[in-house]
């Protein structure tokens, strides 16, 4: 069985956060909210309690962790080095939801990198994972608390769709204000790369960095399967429809007599279909991304024989919203 705790997610309560922290100390697993989606979290140096994550997820063992630090400070204990472009993203956006790859310090366990040189570190906004940071007095590594390859949980009854019985405990903060995965970057190399689009947009980066190259290098690629597989997939199939016509509806009605969901971005400017479940999603990006997962949660939940999606247009703002979807999508 597996407890859920319910806490205040602006003040949560200091008996609700010791036991938990007591929990990763001991070398177990605590779901716990951050303002992206909820982190299954383990003591980071611990090798033993990072093998029970990948465990309980499914997770192939050559995708790499995040380490969450709680303060900026701190994060110098698991890296070897910090450099100019670190503390400068770090300064404009922690904590927040960015995560910055570097080179890793000796005592970060070779099963959090994946036995690779980087370490990817995030420092995050959310008061519940900060407070359980400092209470347990350990980086704590955490990647979503979904199963491998499902979709991300932005709310405690998510995580417990997928991990119930397998963690020890959830820590229910209600819903993730960002609810996508953060940015990630990776600073070790001439150039910033991205790695993931998150809220967190290149735009935002390249008014503090400068230029930023898309995509991994040759050298993550083998590092970050995130990036390339079928990832946060609900179990009914999506269709991506690229045309933000709402009159391609009418079409997607043709392509089958089963029950169907429909997601589009238009706001309230939405189309009205008989006979399927419609979800609209702000057409602002940040408001969409705060809401796609439950969406998709929700709709996997009603017994649909398919999804189609209208996507959102192709710009640096929708970014993270579109490579979920796409990877949604994926089939393998
Ligand atoms: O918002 C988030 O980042 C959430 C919350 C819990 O903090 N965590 C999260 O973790 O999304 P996860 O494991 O689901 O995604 C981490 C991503 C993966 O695509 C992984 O491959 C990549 O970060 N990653 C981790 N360490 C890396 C490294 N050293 N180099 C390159 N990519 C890395
Ligand atoms: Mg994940």
């Amino acid at each position: 069985m597996t407890l859920v705790l319910p806490v205040d997610p602006l003040n949560p309560a200091a008996d609700a956060i010791r036991q938990a922290a007591d929990v990763i100390l001991s070398g177990g697993l605590v779901a716990f909210p951050t303002e992206t989606v909820y982190g299954l979290g383990a003591n980071a140096l611990n090798p033993e309690a990072v093998a029970r994550i990948f465990e309980a997820k499914g997770r192939p063992r050559t995708n790499p962790l995040i380490v969450h630090v709680a303060d900026t400070g701190s994060v110098l204990n698991v890296v070897a080095d910090w450099p100019e472009t670190a503390v400068r993203l770090a300064a404009r956006f922690w904590p927040g939801p960015l995560t910055v790859v570097v080179s890793r310090h000796t005592v970060v366990p070779d099963l959090v990198t994946a036995g690779g040189p980087t370490v990817a570190v995030r420092c995050p906004a959310h008061t519940v994972a900060r407070e359980l940071i400092r209470a347990a007095g350990v980086p704590i590594a955490a990647p979503s608390a979904n199963r491998s390859t499902e979709l991300s949980p932005t709310r405690a009854q998510h995580v417990l769709r997928g991990l119930n019985g397998r963690i020890a405990m959830v820590l229910d903060g209600g819903e993730c204000p960002c609810g996508i995965e953060s940015t990630v970057v990776d600073v070790t190399g001439t150039v910033v790369r991205l790695l993931r689009p998150g809220v967190i947009t290149v735009t935002m980066l390249e008014e503090v960095v400068g230029r930023v190259v898309v995509g991994p290098g040759h050298e993550n690629v083998a590092r970050s399967p995130g990036q390339m597989t079928k990832h946060y997939s609900p179990g009914t199939p999506i269709r991506l429809c690229t045309d933000q016509d709402p009159m391609v509806v009418s079409d997607i009605s043709r392509w089958s007599g089963k029950r169907w969901g429909l997601v589009h971005f238009l706001g309230s400017a939405g189309p009205s279909v008989n006979g399927v479940v419609l979800r609209g999603l702000s057409d602002d990006p940040r408001s969409a991304a705060a809401d796609l997962f439950e969406a998709l949660h929700s709709l996997d939940e009603a017994e649909l024989d398919w999804i189609a999606i209208i996507m959102p247009p192709d710009t640096p703002e929708w970014a993270g919203v579109r490579d979920r979807l796409i990877r949604a999508a994926a089939e393998t």
